[in-house]
């Protein structure tokens, strides 16, 4: 059995999700192919109609009718979440110069991931918003005039920068958000193309007020790097496996891991690049290879946060010692990913120990298989779906559908590949 053959993958969702928002903002119609098909992007879409935004879809492309600078009507429902961080905490920021009164609500997990990282920031800029326990949702928010903000992140988050510039776009004076380390930068790049002023000076980002819409925009979205890593760690680990990947997103601030793999020694080539509104996108080749253990620092982790489960994954078959520190951050994702792979892996009999702020691997491990506890998180999911390709028994996933979240289809495709 090897992975053989070239796919593409469903569009970028942090870029999606963005597409989405900011278009509303501009004075015409903007045309989004390969948004991405997940139920997160679905939510955000949802949350947009409902504040009076017309968006379409047709023959597959979506298009959005902008409104100009304050195109948010009162919306009739609740801002129903779901299990999407991002369209809660950017939607707050969008929505929080405008005349609504809007109630934010998620499913069991965004109910109890933190909302105040948003709303404190949001509330400084003068911000109406009280939230649940002052810490989660639901969350209500009355929007009304803000002024502008300097704020410090205490974390590398790229939903808390972009929810407090999405404020920012509306608030008096000039809204500046520095980070102790980079996140991805989608938010800037896409302002920056669709014509707002934003300066970016290492890791610091300031935008002006908006004194006129934002240009419409014509975007085929890349595909997502986070959807790509899981095909990268399979024909990495499956043998005889040669597999191409077409249209890619490789932007620098989201590639952590294919440095990181590279690192261990994964054969990887990249080709015929290219950059679209600010975003650059590549067709990656991979194939099998003996991987070593590595260490993974503080600094890299807001690069490859997403990707650190298939980090987990790949070290288990790697020679040596992988480490990971500094990733508390995943302790407040769709689940707890520190103690989910780490449960997963050491039942499946990997030596994955766990950290307050990350984990320990040593390698390299044969590994069992079996049952999967999905923790309802779909990036768990992924991991152990492609862990159960090299694992003696199959993978039985407790609830395969959450992959939904940002890639119906997944298990399909990847059957597809498998020769
Ligand atoms: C995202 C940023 C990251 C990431 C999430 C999507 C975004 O979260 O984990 O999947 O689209 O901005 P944080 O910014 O909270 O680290």
């Amino acid at each position: 059995m090897a992975l053989l053959g070239e796919i593409s993958l469903p569009g970028d969702k942090s870029i999606s999700h963005r597409a989405l928002m900011f278009t509303a903002l501009s004075d015409g119609l903007s045309r989004l192919e390969n948004l991405n098909p997940g139920a997160d992007v679905a939510t955000t879409q949802l949350a947009l109609i409902n504040c009076g935004i017309p968006i379409e879809e047709k023959h597959g492309v979506v298009y959005v009718q902008g409104g100009g600078l304050r195109p948010f009507k009162q919306p009739v429902h609740a801002i129903e979440c779901g299990n999407s961080g991002t369209t809660s905490r950017l939607m707050m920021g969008l929505l929080a110069a405008h005349p609504v009164h809007v109630q934010f609500t998620g499913d069991h997990s965004l109910s109890k991931r933190p909302m105040d990282r948003v709303f404190r920031p949001l509330q400084q800029m003068g911000a109406n918003i009280f939230a649940h326990e002052r810490k989660y949702l639901p969350v209500m928010l009355s929007g009304r005039d803000l002024w502008a903000l300097d704020y410090q992140l205490p974390y590398a988050s790229a939903q808390v920068k972009s929810a407090i510039l999405l404020a920012g776009l509306h608030a008096k004076g000039e809204t500046t958000v520095k980070s102790p380390a980079f996140s991805r930068d989608h938010t800037e790049q896409m302002l920056k193309a669709m014509g707002a002023r934003i300066k970016v000076k290492g890791r610091e980002v300031t935008v002006h007020k908006l004194t006129k819409p934002l240009k419409p925009i014509d975007f085929v979205i890349p595909g997502d790097f986070s959807a790509a890593a899981f095909f990268i760690a399979a024909a990495l680990l499956v043998p005889d496996s040669d597999l191409i990947l077409r249209g890619v997103g490789i932007n620098p601030t989201r590639i952590g891991f294919l440095k990181a793999v590279q690192e261990m020694g994964g054969k990887i080539t990249i080709a015929n690049k290219a950059k679209h509104h600010g975003e650059a996108v590549a067709d990656l080749r991979i194939r099998t290879s003996r991987l070593k253990g590595i260490q993974i620092y503080p600094e890299q982790v807001a690069n490859l946060i997403d990707e650190l489960p298939l980090i987990a994954l790949l070290a288990t078959q790697a020679e040596g010692e992988t480490v990971v520190v500094g990733a508390e951050e995943l302790r407040v994702k769709e689940s707890d990913r520190i103690e989910a792979i780490v449960t997963n892996l050491s039942a499946w009999g990997a030596k994955i120990f766990e950290r307050p702020d990350g984990f320990h691997v040593e390698g390299p491990t044969p590994l069992l298989g079996g049952v999967v506890k999905t923790y309802d998180d779909h990036r768990i999911a992924m991991t152990l779906g492609i862990a159960g390709l090299i694992s003696k028994l199959p993978a039985v996933l407790d609830n395969p559908a959450c992959v939904d979240i940002s890639y119906p289809g997944f298990f399909d495709e990847l059957r597809g590949l498998l020769n």
